[in-house]
């Protein structure tokens, strides 16, 4: 099975397992500032300061790989004026914690089409991933204008151009030649997802990535999120059975 293979092997044991993937749909920001009365602005700002408190937890709970979801490409069909204010909190999130991601070894990554986006935005992606791309102790991947079918589509599109230049056999088509044209290839699928907000659907989040991760769906508004949720969060997820459409073993052993 390759590195990158979605449907991971269960582990014998804990200490075989490797670190956890989590990935977050971080919602409810607007309503978050709706209930205090202020600018759905400021609840997209104090998201940012969750997500902070969130990625510095995450090392702390055993977690390796954290994903998020910043800005879906169907989030540019809000108003301008938010739009504009979602596409200036990559600055706002690198500028104020870049140095320190950097220092305690956290690689960043941004997946998602950079189509789309501003020079100034570009350049902000382009700096937190260069600066970070020697770390390995924690990996930190942001998807900013991602959707998970238009992944899908780019890979398709990857691969066709591929079978068109004469570099891919039709035949050699499996689940993971087309996996790894997918932009999240890089890292084994997300072990669980977590949605905030009470919402209980992805929004077009790792499509693909989540044929076997378990879900959490959280109450909590994202701008309140921290080391205490998603500690509830793994909690719930380490006492979930996670079987790949097999048997539990041990029920095979008691009944045959
Ligand atoms: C999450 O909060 C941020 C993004 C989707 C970009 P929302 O802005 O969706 O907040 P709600 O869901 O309206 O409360
Ligand atoms: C999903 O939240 C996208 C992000 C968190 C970035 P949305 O708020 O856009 O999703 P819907 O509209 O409630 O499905
Ligand atoms: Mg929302």
């Amino acid at each position: 099975m390759s590195l990158t293979s979605g449907l991971r092997p269960l582990p014998r044991s804990d200490a075989e397992a490797p670190p956890l993937h989590v990935a977050i749909i971080m919602d409810g920001n607007g309503r978050w500032a709706k209930a205090r009365g202020l600018p759905r602005t400021l609840g997209h700002r104090a998201g940012v300061t969750a997500l902070k408190r969130t990625v510095e937890a995450a090392q702390q709970l055993g977690v390796g790989r954290l994903t998020v979801f910043g800005f879906s490409t169907e989030n540019w069909s809000r108003p301008a004026q938010e739009v504009s204010e979602l596409m200036s909190l990559p600055k706002l999130y690198f500028e104020s914690d870049l140095a320190r991601l950097r220092r305690e070894g956290v690689r960043v990554r941004v997946i998602g089409r950079r189509a789309g986006l501003s020079k100034d935005v570009l350049s902000m992606i382009d700096e937190a991933e260069t600066t970070t791309a020697a770390n390995t102790r924690f990996h930190l991947q942001v998807a900013f204008n991602y959707g998970g079918r238009a992944d899908i589509a780019d890979a398709a599109r990857r691969l066709a151009e591929a079978v068109r230049e004469g570099r891919l056999d039709p035949a050699a088509i499996d689940e993971a030649a087309f996996e790894s044209h997918l932009s999240t290839a890089e890292h084994a699928a997300p072990d669980l997802i977590i949605r905030t907000s009470g919402e209980r659907r992805l929004s077009n989040f790792l499509l693909w990535e989540t044929a076997y991760a378990e879900l959490v769906f959280q109450d909590v508004l994202w701008p309140d999120y921290g080391p205490a949720q998603l500690k509830a969060a793994l909690d719930e997820f380490r006492g979930r059975d996670r079987r790949y459409g097999g048997a539990d073993v041990d029920d095979v052993l008691a009944t045959g």
